[in-house]
């Protein structure tokens, strides 16, 4: 799938989420040390919304139990979650922000 904007980089808090659609699919943008990344806006643990939660530390952790997932790889660094989240690619162009839902290669 191609790139779709999605927001302006000023609409994404510094350290802190921002929940778009992009078609059906819920992600949640985080802007962290100067990048902008996206992942899957659902937990793997329990399906709540991630971009409810908070950013630190290159992580973005679930508001309802805890987990923090890599804002890089999706990965949880911590229980309860044990499965990753999806990310997505993220396209910047002057100060408009474009996700792609295709798989990262
Ligand atoms: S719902 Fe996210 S850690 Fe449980």
């Amino acid at each position: 799938m191609s790139f779709q904007k999605v927001c302006k980089v000023q609409d994404i808090p510094e350290d802190g989420p921002l929940g778009v659609e992009v078609g059906d699919t819920p992600v949640a943008l985080v802007r962290t040390e100067g990048e902008i990344h996206a992942l899957h806006d659902v937990c793997s643990h329990a399906e709540v919304r991630l971009s409810e939660g908070d950013v630190y530390d290159g992580t973005l952790e679930c508001w309802l139990h805890g987990s923090c997932f890599d804002v890089r790889t999706g990965k949880p660094t911590g229980p309860p979650a044990t499965r990753p989240v999806p990310v997505y690619r993220v396209k910047i162009d002057g100060d408009d922000v474009y996700v792609s839902l295709s798989k990262e290669s």
